[in-house]
């Protein structure tokens, strides 16, 4: 592990050869990105000349600040990257305003009561399907969480069904994208270049808009509401954003309470918890570990100066745990009174646009979990995906008992 010396120069911020990218780091982020924020609220990465914000207080203060903290540029974005449109990332009000308001008639009433009844009953015929033979061992990323996103989200996308399964390829490979490009950033993107391939194509008006959101954008575009370029970006930003996320949200939820039974058996006691409960997988494991802005001027942050023209990473993943916000950090605890406090779909005029899904699905999930199943218990270990920007398990292995 590298050392994090202190270099302190007037007040600007303390110094380390800490790198968030190296295997050790990417193997254990909470370990690695939890010793970033004991070091210092603001750190400067020197390897990568970019400041990392990494506690509770700082986060909030960063992201809340729109005008100080810009989206116009972000550690490591590419805005002529293939896999992350810069729409909506990397803009700023005005632009990002218009663009976000109609994003967000895509999630209007209407359309959320049609997509909450057709994951609900998505999730109760797979759930349902795979309890029907009794006590069932499973790896719930590959055989439950996968699935299920990868027939839900891409229908409410309107993709076609053909060539779904590559979409796990693009995700992987999105969420290595704003990283820096070392060998492991060639690695991913090789992988996901067929993947990127079928994404290209179904975001097209002839693929995509016949169904779903795709069609509601096109809509849009015909109304000449959007340009048929922004319409296509909106349609890749939402199979970017949402994919890889959810599915990781679920299978953490799984592994949240394998690990934890007596959590389990409090929310089959009390259903009427799920909200907190799911507020709380996500605070334990936030699917993205960072995101970022850049400082418009010169700013002080906890005494720290970040000069104008600064990259900021916004450590989502360490915030989560920051022991001066939450009581007992790493533990897993549904009934958690400040569950909801996290930043896992970040804060302010960013904040995720998909979030009302993600929790949709996740809900739909647990809710036919709760209905069918008894108690769950780990089988093996569950290891964790070698990713730069985004955190998830490649496998949860659980035993599933029936509800009597
Ligand atoms: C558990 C699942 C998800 C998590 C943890 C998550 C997390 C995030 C985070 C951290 C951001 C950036 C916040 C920032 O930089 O301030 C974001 C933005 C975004 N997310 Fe999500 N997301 C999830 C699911 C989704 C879904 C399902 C969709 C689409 C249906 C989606 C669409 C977007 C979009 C378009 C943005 C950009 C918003 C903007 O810049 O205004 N996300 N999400």
């Amino acid at each position: 592990m590298n050392t994090m010396t202190t270099t302190f120069a007037g007040n600007h911020a303390p110094s380390t050869d800490y790198d968030p990218f190296a295997p050790e780091a990417l193997a254990d982020p909470f370990h690695y990105d939890g010793e970033l924020r004991e070091f210092s609220s603001v750190a400067y990465l020197e390897k990568y000349d970019v400041y990392a914000i990494t506690r509770q207080e700082q986060l909030h203060q960063v992201g809340r600040d729109r005008k100080t903290f810009s989206n116009k540029s972000r550690p490591f974005a590419d805005p002529n990257s293939a896999y992350k449109p810069a729409l909506l990332q990397l803009q700023d009000p005005p632009e990002h305003t218009q663009v976000k308001k109609l994003a967000l008639e895509l999630f209007s009433k209407a359309n959320l009561e049609y997509l909450e009844a057709a994951f609900n009953d998505e999730a109760e015929r797979r759930i349902s399907e795979l309890m029907s033979n009794g006590e069932v061992e499973i790896e719930a990323v590959s055989s439950l969480a996968t699935p299920f996103i990868s027939t839900v989200f891409l229908d409410a996308v309107g993709a076609p069904r053909e060539g779904r399964e590559l979409l796990k390829y693009y995700a992987d490979a999105a969420l290595n994208s704003s990283a820096p490009k070392n060998e492991h950033f060639h690695k991913k993107m090789e992988i996901g270049a067929p993947a990127l391939e079928w994404v290209e194509k179904n975001m097209k008006r002839e693929t995509a808009g016949q169904r779903g959101w795709g069609r509601d954008v096109y809509t849009m575009v015909d109304e000449g509401r959007l340009s048929e370029e922004d319409g296509e970006q909106l349609i890749k930003m939402i199979f970017t954003a949402g994919f890889d996320t959810t599915v990781a949200s679920i299978s953490n939820s799984v592994k949240a309470f394998a690990d934890n039974p007596h959590q389990w058996a409090l929310l089959k006691s009390d259903p009427s918890i799920i909200d907190n409960a799911f507020d709380e997988v996500l605070r334990l494991y936030p699917p993205v570990r960072y995101t970022g802005r850049m400082a418009t001027r010169d700013v002080e942050v906890d005494g720290h100066l970040i000069r104008e023209g600064g990259l900021v990473m916004t450590m989502w993943l360490s915030g989560g745990r920051d022991p001066r916000f939450w009581d007992r950090p790493d533990e897993f605890d549904i009934t958690r009174k400040n569950a909801n406090g996290h930043m896992t779909f970040g804060v302010g005029i960013h904040s995720c646009l998909g979030q009302h899904i993600a929790r949709m699905e996740a809900k739909a999930v647990i809710g036919a979990l709760l209905r069918h199943v008894d108690t769950m218990r780990p089988t093996g270990v569950s290891e964790i995906a070698d990713n730069m920007q985004g955190f998830a398990h490649t496998t949860v292995p659980v035993v599933l008992t029936p509800a009597t």
